[in-house]
């Protein structure tokens, strides 16, 4: 696979990235042309097993379903684990296609290890914290992320409430963090609250169901990239 874009410089500008996990399965090409069509460049893809959250929903076989068409229209794969031990599946997802793996504090006793395989596979390494796990716990890997996922909903499911205390968070993780590093958010994003989050520091902006839950998920796409970027 050629890969056009670099994942970091393209993450070095503020960017929203559509959230799969709401889109029309049985049109999913088509559904990615639309948002990408639009100026999206990081595809986000939520995997969810069962055990960690309860739902089951894709694993690395739909990732590379949409690999080539994402990487030759110069985007990325931007792949959020939602599993328990996810060190178990990072070979997988990297050669699916994954430019970001993202793995939960809370899925592993090993986040210090997961992160490096996630380098090691050629990947850039994120690491998200639901909302009940204080900011304080990404100080000791602070230099081993490339991006932090911050969730502004309980991670499980779409079209959820943002949750209102994520602001102060967000304040508290760009304090904290090193600039290089991204901070996303994911859950209950749209053209109001990804303004608010991109004030606090965020700049990586999911969205799912403000997006593919509407009519027209090109225009969806655009207002909430124009909240942010102007
Ligand atoms: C939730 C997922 C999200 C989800 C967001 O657990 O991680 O990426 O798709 O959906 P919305 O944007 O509908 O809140
Ligand atoms: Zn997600």
């Amino acid at each position: 696979m050629v890969r056009l874009v670099d994942a970091r410089e393209l993450l070095a500008s503020p960017r929203v990235a559509p959230s799969i996990l709401s889109a029309d399965f049985a049109r999913l090409g088509e559904q990615v042309e639309a948002v990408m069509g639009a100026g999206a460049r990081v595809i986000h893809v939520d995997v969810m097993d069962g055990h960690f959250v309860p739902p089951i929903t894709i694993g690395d076989l739909v990732a590379r379903s949409v690999n080539e068409q994402v990487h030759e229209a110069g985007g990325i794969l931007d792949v959020h684990l939602m599993i328990e031990r996810p060190e178990r599946q990072i070979a997988a997802f990297a050669d699916a296609g994954a430019d970001v793996i993202t793995v939960h504090q809370e899925a592993t006793p090993h986040v210090h290890y997961a992160l490096k395989a996630i380098r090691d596979a050629g990947c850039l390494a994120g690491l998200a914290i639901c909302p009940g796990t204080s900011a304080g716990a990404v100080v000791e890997v602070a230099h081993d992320i490339d991006v932090l996922l911050c969730m502004t909903v309980n991670p499980g499911w779409g079209g959820q409430e943002f949750i209102e205390h994520s602001i102060q968070k967000l304040e508290r993780l760009k304090r904290m963090l090193p600039p290089e590093v991204a901070i996303e958010v994911d859950g209950g994003i749209d053209a109001t609250t990804a303004p608010r989050c991109a004030t606090a520091g965020a700049s990586l902006f999911v969205a799912g169901s403000a997006v593919f839950h509407t009519p027209d998920p090109a225009a969806a796409y655009e207002e909430i990239e124009r909240s942010v970027n102007g």
